[in-house]
């Protein structure tokens, strides 16, 4: 009986130091940040639903740049307050991805995909 139990640890110590073996060589690459791709999407598409983008907008970014995406600590980016400034949404995707002066980059947390949508978000939203 005693024995038996002893097995038990044994095997069960046993599978723990398996897991933490393979647990020590599954740590995550270091994130690099990928050439923006072209959207997958087909034409006219967005691959990320609108309501995703609303959703990182609202938990990512309004802090920052407003609730309406109005501004409060940074920069307007409702409307034309980004298509004024930025005639190509790219440069904001990219501005989001790799960061710029005192915005950080955001690349390691949403892929260009999403930041494409969040960008498209904003400038479809209604002038400050
Ligand atoms: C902690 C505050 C903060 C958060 C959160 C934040 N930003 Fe910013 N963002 C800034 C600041 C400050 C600037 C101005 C940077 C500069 O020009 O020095 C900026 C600039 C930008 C710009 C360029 C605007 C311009 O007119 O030059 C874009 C686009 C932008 N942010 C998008 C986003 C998006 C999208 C998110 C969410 C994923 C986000 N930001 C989250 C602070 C923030």
């Amino acid at each position: 009986m005693l024995r038996k139990l002893v097995t038990v640890v044994q095997v069960a110590t046993a599978g723990a130091f398996v897991v933490f073996i393979v647990m020590l060589f599954r740590t995550p690459a270091a994130v690099t940040l990928p050439d923006m791709p072209p959207s997958s999407a087909p034409d006219g598409q967005q691959s990320v639903p609108v309501e995703m983008a609303a959703a990182i907008y609202s938990g990512r970014c309004a802090s920052c740049h407003g609730a309406a995406g109005e501004g409060v600590y940074a920069p307007s980016l409702a409307g034309s307050a980004s298509t004024g400034r930025y005639p190509d949404p790219g440069e904001q995707v990219r501005i989001v991805l790799e960061g710029k002066g005192r915005m950080r980059a955001y690349g390691g947390e949403i892929n260009p995909e999403q930041a494409e949508a969040v960008i498209a978000y904003v400038r479809s939203l209604p002038d400050p």
